[in-house]
């Protein structure tokens, strides 16, 4: 048993397409609990921060400018197994390559406008998760 804690964010396209409840849903049916979930508008400064190990490629500026164009609807989830799994029901990034059945394969068809972000690693879970949420915001 390996009971982790991600960090999940829909993004300003899925917020603005109003699926928030549909993603909400999908890790709620899976068995995953809800720790703790806010809607915000992500000011430039916490997009470079969470986006810093992108600050060099080429594309770095138009996620900035995508993530901080609306807001987006933040959450932690906690579950067996939870950052590898919750990867696997977002689908990949490309959308060539995301499977039918999964959130971006389902929902989206570009790499930049893709829906959701999902930690990729306990490192990063933990580093997002403290980003974006105060101890006391989380139950
Ligand atoms: S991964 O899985 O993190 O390694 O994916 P990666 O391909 O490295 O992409 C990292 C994030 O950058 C976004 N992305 C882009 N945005 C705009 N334009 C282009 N061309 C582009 N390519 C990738 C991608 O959606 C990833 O965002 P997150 O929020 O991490 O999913």
């Amino acid at each position: 048993m390996a009971i982790q804690t991600t960090f999940l964010m829909v993004k300003p396209d899925g917020v603005k397409r109003q699926l928030v409840g549909e993603i909400v849903d999908r890790f709620e049916r899976k068995g995953f609990e809800l720790k703790g979930a806010k809607l915000i508008q992500i000011t430039e400064e916490l997009a470079k921060k969470h986006y810093a190990e992108h600050a060099e490629r080429p594309f770095f500026g138009e996620l900035v400018e995508f993530i901080t164009s609306g807001p987006v609807f933040a959450m932690v989830w906690e579950g067996e197994n939870v950052i590898s799994v919750a990867r696997l029901m977002m689908g990949a990034t490309n959308p060539a390559e995301s499977a039918p059945g999964t959130i971006r394969g389902d929902f989206s068809t570009t790499l930049s406008h893709n829906v959701i972000h999902g930690s990729d690693s306990l490192a990063s879970a933990e580093r997002e998760i403290g980003l974006f949420f105060n101890e006391n915001e989380l139950v």
